[in-house]
């Protein structure tokens, strides 16, 4: 499973299917491969328990959907060779924290936030590092917060952890996105200035459109707060 923006199939360079080193890190992939697919499944399901917690007690999903992916070999070597580090499994482990993907397309940007605190401060799951490119976008106009948490998988000899990057964003940001990357990547060229430009005026737009659902979002609840509320199960019958 690839995220959408990745074109289907991937081509395999043709030059990558004779190389040695290539063939090599395939082999180690596939003998790996499972455990990032752990990692992956492992944050899934914290978030949709999580997701279903929050249904039952707010009324409210935070998570609108979750895509995930495994970085594939052809994109681990193209990585690897732009870091100017020899392509192997060995290193890929060592310099990738993005090999095992999770996107988390949020309703509201004040759901990104209470999902990346409730899944941190899980405390199994290890936050290793932070990007905010919602308090600082980037110059472009792209805005997500990206988490590198490491996870525990158990393996028949043992606990080992596993990198897991979680991109979290809101339909709007994920929207702005995934077309301004099918954009960029269709773009033969650099891309001009005035798409630059134009595309940053969409970005600061959807910026104020996400702020704009969540007082919608605030004053609905305010209203259905009004009404008569239904009796909660309390958590400590289960603990
Ligand atoms: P890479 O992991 O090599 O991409 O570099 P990095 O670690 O500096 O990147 P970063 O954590 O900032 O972003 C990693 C991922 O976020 C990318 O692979 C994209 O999925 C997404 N991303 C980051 N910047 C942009 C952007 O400007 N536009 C879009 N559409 N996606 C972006
Ligand atoms: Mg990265």
């Amino acid at each position: 499973m690839q995220f959408p923006e990745a074109p289907s199939p991937e081509p395999v360079e043709n030059e990558l299917l004779y190389d040695a080193e290539y063939k090599e890190m395939l082999n180690a992939y596939n003998k790996v491969q499972y455990l990032y697919n752990a990692g992956i499944e492992f944050v899934r399901g914290r978030l949709e328990t999580l997701n279903n917690e929050f249904r039952v007690r707010h009324s409210h999903n935070p998570i609108h959907h979750i895509q995930t992916r495994v970085k594939t070999p052809q994109s681990i070597t193209m990585k690897l060779r732009k870091m100017g580090v020899p392509v192997s499994m060995t290193n890929a482990k060592k310099n990738l924290r993005d090999i095992a993907g999770v996107r988390v397309i949020c309703c509201y940007v004040e759901d990104i936030f209470t999902v990346a605190r409730l899944l941190t401060s899980q405390d199994d799951v290890q936050l290793i590092e932070e990007k905010n490119y919602i308090k600082h976008p980037k110059e472009n106009g792209y805005r997500s917060l990206h988490l590198v948490v490491d996870v525990p998988v158990y393996l028949s000899e043992g606990k080992v952890y596993i990198p897991v990057e979680v991109q979290i964003r809101t339909v709007a940001m994920d929207f702005w996105a995934s077309l301004e990357h099918n954009l960029r990547y269709k773009a033969e060229e650099e891309v001009p200035q005035f798409i630059v430009d134009e595309l940053k005026k969409c970005a600061d737009v959807i910026t104020e459109t996400d702020a704009r659902m969540e007082q919608v979002f605030h004053a609905m609840s305010m209203l259905r707060d009004r009404a008569p509320e239904e009796t909660m199960p309390h958590l400590g019958d289960w603990m």
